[in-house]
């Protein structure tokens, strides 16, 4: 029987309403990524320029690292992976994320949610994640979603394992 697992990051709960919808619809799986280093409200200030995410998502290839307690990729065949959108891009913990799923084999599919940015830069970057890993998977043009009528119409969309 093929499996699907939801991962999701949520500062402020907006993706985690987006992720437990996708995950009940696909009947899958669902786990939330945790920062090492939690954010706390200060941390998440944009109007800072010194708050510790405007650094982060400025500084280019910046490592952000995640909690070890993820469910084991391996029982799954297809990840699903879900964060808001900062400064125009994932935040970079997401790139560890890739970075520690092993994802040979698997279909791979991004949304966030954000207050009006596109996905565009949050797919190149999930891309360039995935070749610096050499993974042989199979990426699906992600999404911002933020409604049902969104979620419906992405998820008829994607290429996963049936
Ligand atoms: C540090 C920071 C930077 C953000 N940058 C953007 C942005 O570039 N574009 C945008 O549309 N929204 C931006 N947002 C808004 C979030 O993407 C939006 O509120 C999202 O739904 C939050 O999801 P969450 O509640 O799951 O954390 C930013 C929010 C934060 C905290």
């Amino acid at each position: 029987m093929v499996k699907t697992l939801v991962l999701y990051y949520s500062a402020t709960n907006t993706t985690k309403r987006i992720a437990k919808e996708i995950a009940q619809k696909l009947d899958a799986d669902i786990a939330e990524i945790h920062a090492a280093q939690p954010y706390t409200a200060a941390d998440l200030d944009w109007n800072d320029p010194n708050s510790r995410t405007s650094i982060e998502q400025h500084v280019h290839d910046t490592r952000v690292e995640i909690k070890d307690d993820l469910p084991d990729a391996q029982n799954y065949d297809n990840i699903i992976i879900g964060h808001p959108i900062w400064w125009g891009i994932p935040p970079r913990m997401i790139a560890d994320l890739v970075d520690k799923l092993n994802l040979n084999g698997k279909y791979l599919a991004m949304f966030a949610t954000s207050g009006g940015t596109g996905y565009g830069r949050s797919q190149s970057f999930v891309e360039r994640a995935v070749e610096e890993n050499n993974y042989d998977v199979v990426v699906n043009k992600g999404a911002v979603l933020n409604n049902s009528h969104q979620i419906i119409s992405w998820l008829n969309g994607l290429k996963l394992a049936k």
